[in-house]
């Protein structure tokens, strides 16, 4: 358990080199940030290049990572229009909103990350996906017995025989597995599990996650095998390990939403075989993950009519326009800092048009507390929102209500003027239908 040892008490690592010269294995100890993947030759208080303090994490490299590697083979390059496009061997997962994620569907031979905080689902939409494949899949579980995944499988229907699961962790026992079953689609879950059998580190270290999803791309791409790599983040947002392989993935899929209700939302942050736009949107359930219809309307269900500080706008997710309610509290306070809260949206971004608003409305806000909250566990990330949040925050200043059936959507700029965004009549379209 060498690679659990506290950052800080290096004394009680085996040497590192080899004084005497005999036929000790090499070691080599490495110190990796967790949240930006940079190396140093000792352990370091700041990372230099991501500037989070205490982020580095201790690891020892048994072989150097050179020799990890599997041996260079001849390359043959070929002209462009002798190359097959992968576009039309794209398989659908079956799943209407995840294959909108995907562009159509998952390429043979391309590796995706999954990521999300524990409990939100990944587990849950990567057997869904497997139930609806007739192909052999490999479902490689270090978190769970097959009995267990089995009991989950009972709420989601009825599998196939196709679908084989198993329990193990080791990288070198899961090939061989593979190369018995030679399955169409890979499921890792999670690659914090997985151990390369040549690295002493604790798994979930970030050489142990870097090195086995090296182990794994590389499978993937020379059996055409398309492979799903579950990644947990962490409470703080930042994926210990995971967040590094975002580079060498195909691509990148996470999960968002409370796991207090029910509303889930599976984002494309990268995908080398589409746009990354589109989002998904589901429902946890009793039997699974399902779509929303209309999400415009499950985000407005139960909204305060006629209550200050309740706005509704209209934010684009990829191609499609969704309205959502944001709220804003505005209270006097005699504190000298006032509170800003701000959930669902950019905090800096918040605090900006609060300073729009003290400066070019002359509201008095350095006095008040102000809580920005975005309704349904949405996020918005478009400038579009701005205006929304600018009349929530004021009414509430103001304690007046703004009218329920109008849509407020514009980017504020810092001389307080209102800006034009991009695809207002889709957005008005989406706030006629629903009698806006
Ligand atoms: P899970 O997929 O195990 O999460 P992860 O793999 O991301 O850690 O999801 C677990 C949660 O989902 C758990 O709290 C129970 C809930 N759930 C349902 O509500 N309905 C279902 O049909 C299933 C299978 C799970
Ligand atoms: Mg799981």
């Amino acid at each position: 358990m060498l690679g659990v040892v506290h950052p800080r008490a290096t004394a009680r690592v085996a040497p590192a080199f080899n004084f005497m010269g005999g036929n000790m294995p090499k070691q080599k100890t490495i110190f990796i940030c967790t949240g930006c993947g940079h190396e140093a030759g000792k352990w370091l208080g700041r990372c230099p290049s991501c500037n989070v303090y205490n982020s580095f994490e201790e690891n020892i490299v048994e072989k150097s990572r050179g020799e990890l590697r599997s041996p260079v083979t001849k390359a043959l390059s070929l002209p462009i229009n002798q190359t097959v496009s992968l576009e039309e061997e794209k398989f659908p997962t079956k799943i209407s909103e995840l294959d909108r994620v995907l562009c159509g569907g998952i390429v043979p031979g391309s590796l995706i990350l999954l990521g999300g905080e524990p409990g939100i689902g990944k587990s849950t939409i990567l057997l869904q996906i497997c139930k609806g494949q007739d192909f052999p899949i490999l479902y490689v579980s270090g978190e769970e017995s097959p009995g267990q995944i089995a009991l989950r499988a009972t709420r989601l229907g009825k599998f196939g025989d196709n679908l084989h699961l198993l329990a193990q962790t080791d990288i070198a026992a899961i090939e061989v597995e593979i190369n018995s079953i030679r399955p169409k689609l890979l499921v890792i879950d999670s690659i914090q599990t997985m151990t390369h059998p040549d690295l002493t580190s604790s798994p979930g270290s970030v050489t142990q996650v870097r090195e086995t999803a090296a182990f794994f791309m590389r499978l993937a791409k020379e059996q055409a095998m398309a492979t799903i790599i579950v990644g947990h983040v962490t409470k703080e947002g930042n994926i210990a390990g995971p967040r590094i392989l975002e580079h060498m993935v195909d691509c990148v899929l996470y999960f968002e939403g409370e796991r207090g209700d029910g509303f889930r939302l599976i984002r494309a942050v990268k995908n080398r075989f589409g746009a990354t736009g589109e989002i998904g949107i589901f429902e946890m359930a009793v039997h699974g993950l399902s779509a929303i219809v209309n999400p415009s309307e499950y985000m407005l269900a139960g909204r305060p009519i006629n209550a200050p500080g309740s706005v509704i706008t209209c934010s684009m997710e990829g191609s499609r326009p969704i309205l959502a309610e944001v709220q804003a509290l505005v209270a006097r306070t005699r504190a000298p800092n006032p509170r800003r809260v701000v959930s669902g949206m950019d905090y800096n971004r918040v605090n900006m048009l609060l300073a729009v608003l003290e400066k070019r409305a002359h509201l008095n806000l350095s006095e008040a507390d102000a809580y920005i909250n975005v309704a349904g566990g949405m996020k918005l990330t478009e400038p579009a929102c701005d205006l929304a949040a600018i009349a929530a925050i004021a009414a509430s200043c103001k304690n007046m209500a703004v009218p329920p059936e109008m849509l407020i959507f514009g980017e504020a700029g810092l001389a307080g003027e209102v800006r034009a965004v991009p695809n207002t009549q889709r957005r008005l379209d989406e706030g006629v239908k629903l009698g806006f």
